[in-house]
């Protein structure tokens, strides 16, 4: 049987600034075969779509056809298995970015050495002010820090050392070619205290009440699923533990056009998505040295 697959073909990624250029994310229907699922396990598969049968009566088949899988699209983008919609199927978001965001990173021919050279270049100013932005997450020796997005892994050394070998650090990433390459790394840099996992777009996949800080640098913005990954979050975080987001200035009028169009909100929607989700906000620690970027720290009461 044919389904509208909803997809979510190749996008870009400009998160160092060096993209010129527009998202070609797009919505598409086109014929797929049964069970395929995108590289997220988030398409949007409905059941007979475009329907192949012929006969006395395919025309008006084929247009309830058309009509059910509309109603069916319009109610998979409300968020919900309902009306048949397959319950294995997760909606295009709503609320957070196209999955087209992730494409080049879920890519299994992502090419990781250009991806570090660009996460790890010292005019890129997260990176070259990493260990300010570390210090201001007041990790301890022995603490448990979560690396929400580690990317290349830009973040992972100076956790480690902060949290020492006590201390654990997960190194959370919905890209396996990042993954592949972060245990490489930890394994080459003997950093036993890093644990590294493949987590999924909705879900950080931690232990609940496990969790001193949740870090996610240049990740936020990427995130398909706030409302539902904000929620395994707060479930990981110890009652008192922090979240710590550092993500790109978007102000109309004076953020350039590429960031304008990359990130989808500015600091002030996302503080509200996260304080909406239970969480607590705390005044900023001083990070004057960031410029570009904001810091912004929250609490699970
Ligand atoms: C712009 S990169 C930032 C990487 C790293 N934090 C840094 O600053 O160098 C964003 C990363 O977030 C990852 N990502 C996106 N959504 C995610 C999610 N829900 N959970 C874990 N990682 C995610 C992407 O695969 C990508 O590697």
């Amino acid at each position: 049987m044919a389904t509208i697959h909803v997809s979510r073909s190749a996008a870009w990624c400009a998160d160092v600034g060096d993209a010129a250029g527009s998202d070609p994310g797009d919505v598409s229907l086109k014929d797929e075969r049964k069970g395929e699922r995108g590289p997220h396990g988030g398409d949007v598969s409905l059941k007979d779509a475009r329907n192949g049968e012929r006969g006395p009566h395919g025309a008006a088949r084929s247009f309830f056809a058309m009509m059910a899988a509309a109603v069916a699209l319009s109610l998979a983008a409300c968020g919900g298995d309902k009306a048949g919609v397959k319950a294995d199927t997760k909606p295009e978001p709503s609320d957070g970015v196209k999955a087209s965001i992730n494409a080049k990173f879920v890519d299994p021919n992502l090419d990781v050495q250009t991806w570090t050279k660009r996460f790890e270049r010292e005019h890129r100013e997260v990176f070259k002010h990493r260990s300010a932005i570390v210090t201001t997450l007041g990790l301890r020796e022995g603490s448990v820090v979560a690396d929400i997005g580690a990317g290349t892994g830009a973040f992972t050394a100076e956790l480690a050392q902060r949290v020492g070998a006590q201390g654990r650090v997960f190194a959370l990433e919905i890209s396996p070619k990042f993954v592949e390459h972060l245990e490489a790394r930890v394994a080459s840099e003997g950093l036993t205290q890093v644990t590294v996992k493949l987590s999924e777009p909705d879900d950080v996949t931690l232990a609940a009440s496990s969790v001193d800080v949740a870090f996610l640098c240049d990740t936020y913005h990427h995130l398909e699923h706030p409302p539902l990954i904000l929620a395994t979050i707060f479930a990981a975080l110890k009652p008192g533990g922090r979240l710590v987001i550092v993500d790109f200035h978007r102000i109309p009028g004076k953020t350039r056009q590429w960031l304008l169009e990359h990130v989808r909100a500015g600091q002030e929607v996302f503080a509200k998505e996260i304080t909406d989700a239970g969480f607590e906000r705390l005044p900023d620690p001083p990070h004057d040295f960031l410029v570009e970027n904001y810091l912004m720290v929250f609490k699970r009461p």
